[in-house]
């Protein structure tokens, strides 16, 4: 079995300037800047408090995959996804079908790590769970 690592924490967001002004207040600290996902039609960001890492992402169009689920949300910051990094990312995948999740991404490189791959998967009982393969 695969060794799933908390990466981040990921929230929806609709305006990213606001939502890191608000978590700053919280005792949050940025630890990169904001980042152009082109390929994903959002921006995103990550910050720290502690050991918790927490990405922020906000659509740029109604292409993202993020504007659903804040129009349900009313516009408010929500919970999105928890990512986890594993050490074989085809074999996680594999896994997780196996246990009845559902890809909602194939595997493609994300500019938020380096184009290191991640990919999406559902399951209802666990929500939306991204996974990253490691450096
Ligand atoms: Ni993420």
């Amino acid at each position: 079995m695969q060794d799933y690592r908390i990466e981040h924490i990921a929230y929806a967001c609709a305006d990213i300037d606001k939502t890191i002004e608000k978590f700053k207040n919280l005792g949050y600290t940025l630890v990169s800047d904001i980042i152009d996902d082109e390929a994903r039609n959002v921006k995103l960001v990550f910050m720290i408090n502690r050991s918790i890492k927490i990405e922020f992402v906000q659509p740029v169009n109604n292409n993202s995959p993020v504007s659903a689920l804040l129009q349900n949300q009313k516009n408010s910051a929500s919970p999105y996804h928890i990512c986890y990094e594993v050490d074989d990312l085809r074999s996680a995948i594999d896994e997780l079908k196996n246990q009845k999740f559902v890809i909602t991404k194939e595997q493609e490189p994300a500019i938020a790590f380096d184009n290191r791959k991640v990919a999406f998967l559902f399951h209802k009982d666990v929500g939306l769970i991204e996974l990253l393969e490691k450096q």
